[in-house]
């Protein structure tokens, strides 16, 4: 499928997706949201894609929803359109996701981000949900991820006053997993996507879906689920190959069955 607002490549197992409205700062438009979940949609069912990395430019990973594009929509127009819903659908995937991040992650950028699920900050990188100032608040999942992320102190003070992160902040507050020099990160991204994507895809999958289930449950439902897909995974050619190569003394070759 040809994608006008996103460029997409693929390295190996590794699905590249760079995000590409320099001119608006990637603005989340209607139709940057549509390619964006097409393409990961795609890559979720894809046996031969391990890993997912988005990325934006230099200057912004995406400075949010795209302003102009919802300035003078109704209620009626939101709500009957349930606006942003669409992003559920990117929150269900089930392939694992990298944010490599630069520059700006403001107001849907940062909550973007914090819907994948491995943040990687260049040491330049800005995150903020600033919603306050245009009248609104986040709508694609910021006032809920941004708190269990960094807790109610931080996350209550950005959503309140605006006020931004930088990449240093963030990773002390533990909303992103590494910060590295600016110029280095997509190789780190790649790196770190290529590390997950030789990994066995299905138990890729169940281990996301485990440490995800940490956020919807109480402790002894989680070591429940994750006990029971546990058991599961001996269910796998892959479980059988990952222990036989390491009593073997060999790297695993992983069959994503
Ligand atoms: C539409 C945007 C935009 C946005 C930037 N642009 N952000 N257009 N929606 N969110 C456009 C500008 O209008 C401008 O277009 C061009 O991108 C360059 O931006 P500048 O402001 O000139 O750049 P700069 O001075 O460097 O400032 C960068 C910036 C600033 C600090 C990131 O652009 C900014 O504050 N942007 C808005 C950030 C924000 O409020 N995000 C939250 C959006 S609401 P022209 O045509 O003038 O050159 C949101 C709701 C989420 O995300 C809930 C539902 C999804």
């Amino acid at each position: 499928m040809a994608y006008e607002t996103i460029l997409t490549e693929t390295r190996g197992r590794v699905l590249l997706i760079t995000l590409n409205r320099p001119k608006a700062l990637n603005a989340l438009n209607g139709q940057l949201t549509e390619e964006l979940i097409a393409a990961v949609q795609q890559a979720d069912a894809d046996p031969e894609i391990g890993c997912i990395v988005i990325t934006g430019s230099a200057k912004a990973f995406a400075a949010g929803a795209d302003i102009k594009e919802m300035q003078s929509a109704t209620y009626a127009e939101m709500y009957a359109g349930d606006r942003f819903s669409a992003w559920d659908r990117f929150a269900a995937l089930r392939i694992p996701t990298i944010a490599a991040v630069a520059g700006y992650a403001l107001g849907g950028g940062c909550e973007l981000a914090m819907m994948c699920d491995i943040i990687l900050a260049a040491d330049d990188a800005v995150f903020g949900q600033p919603e306050i100032k245009l009248g609104v608040m986040p709508g694609i999942g910021g006032s809920q991820r941004l708190t269990r992320a960094i807790g109610k102190a931080k996350a209550m003070e950005m959503c309140l006053t605006g006020r931004t992160m930088d990449a240093t902040e963030a990773e002390r507050a533990g909303l992103v997993a590494r910060v590295v020099p600016a110029e280095g990160l997509l190789d780190d991204a790649l790196r770190t996507a290529e590390t997950i994507a030789g990994m066995s895809k299905p138990i890729a999958m169940m281990t996301k879906e485990a440490v995800n289930r940490a956020y919807e449950t109480t402790l002894t439902e989680g070591v429940r689920f994750e006990r029971r897909v546990f058991h599961a995974m001996f269910a796998t050619a892959d479980q059988k190959e990952g222990m036989a190569a390491f009593v073997e003394k060999r790297p695993a070759k992983f069959q994503h069955r």
